[in-house]
């Protein structure tokens, strides 16, 4: 049996496809030309996540960090997990255009530079200008590496914009034995290939039009550089909210780069905060979430961006809840640890 359904996105086009009983929404949207944003393809890394509207609808694995409980019941769905078994209408939070756009690229990378800001946090530098022309993405997506000579690929946000000779930066956690931690610790070498693929992913800034909440936990704060680098040129931006939580003061870093953006930004309001301080630390202290201003947020509609752990998402969304606040947009990009995906 065949269905037909329609997919809305953010742009406000709409796309009919039909999709029959024994296939994936997702293999149905790209048999008709629909490149929907996608990366595992396991129900593990939220890239393809949309809502349904109207319908039925069946999921096969869906990781509990990709979709939360509360996403379930709210109907969310991942795409590359979906079977419909009746008409349906879903609906994609990103532009139309995305989806083709996301048609991501393979492409070598040369290591140009390896920066060990702490125990826990890296900066890779990668040169690819093996790609002729400039790298089109949108500040907010990522790519994925695959550590040399292996197998593994890791997906990192973007930590600067496009620009026209493809030098990319990637914010990168440390962990204590991951595979592309004790490459970047023991093996990386300025020169070295690395195979990137990319542009992947759906987070990225919509039209700016309102105040901003940025929430970045750890190295999520990489997919708000290049963010902030666009609103920078504004010179009517919104005032914007960047809270940063991290473990250990150790933990902060680009925070030249983001006490610059105080200059550049007429109203930008920037709170590091961290949850495992030290005595001699005498800023914020806590969770992102004790230190939100209801007062503050409820005076005016805003949107708002989050990108870290699952855990901090949801901590923050709870919030959103509890304090009962009604005018805004949220946006997220959950950062996983697993055997496909690791953005942590
Ligand atoms: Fe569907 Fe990763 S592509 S969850």
């Amino acid at each position: 049996m065949t269905h037909s359904v329609a997919l809305n996105f953010a742009d406000g086009k709409t796309f009919f496809i039909s999709v029959h009983d024994d296939e994936l929404l997702l293999d149905a949207a790209i048999r008709q030309g629909l490149t929907l944003p996608v990366d595992c393809r396991q129900g593990v890394c939220g890239t393809c996540k949309g809502q349904c509207e109207i319908g039925s609808y069946q999921q096969e694995y869906v990781d509990e960090e990709a979709l939360s409980t509360r996403d379930l019941d709210e109907r969310k769905i991942l795409a590359c997990q979906t079977r419909v078994s009746s008409n349906a209408v879903f609906y994609f939070d990103h532009d139309s255009a995305l989806c083709n756009a996301s048609k991501s690229l393979k492409i070598a990378t040369t290591v140009t530079a390896i920066e060990l800001i702490s125990e826990t946090i890296a900066v890779l530098h990668v040169d690819a200008s093996s790609h002729k022309y400039p790298l089109n993405f949108l500040p907010g997506q990522y790519a994925r590496l695959q550590i040399p000579d292996s197998q593994d690929w890791r997906s990192y946000s973007f930590a600067n914009r496009p620009n026209p000779t493809n030098q990319l930066q990637f914010l990168i956690r440390l962990l204590p034995n991951g595979v592309m931690s004790n490459y970047l610790r023991q093996d990386c070498k300025i020169g070295q290939t690395i195979f990137m693929e990319a542009p992947l992913g759906s987070f990225y800034l919509r039209e700016v039009k309102r105040p901003l909440v940025f929430i970045a936990g750890g190295t999520g704060l990489s997919a708000f550089l290049g963010m902030l680098d666009n609103i920078a040129e504004k010179p009517d931006a919104p005032p914007v909210y960047l809270y940063y939580g991290v473990n250990q003061e150790m933990d902060l870093c680009e925070q030249e780069r983001l006490l610059e953006y105080s200059s550049r930004i007429p109203h930008f309001n920037y709170q590091p905060i961290i949850s495992q301080a030290s005595k001699s630390w005498t800023g914020k202290t806590g969770y992102i979430q004790d230190h939100l201003n209801r007062d503050q947020l409820a005076e005016q509609a805003f949107d708002m961006y989050l990108c870290g752990p699952p855990p901090m998402i949801e901590a923050v969304k709870d919030w959103l809840e509890d304090h009962d606040l009604q005018d805004y947009r949220i946006y997220s990009e959950k950062f996983l640890q697993s055997n496909t995906v690791n953005r942590l």
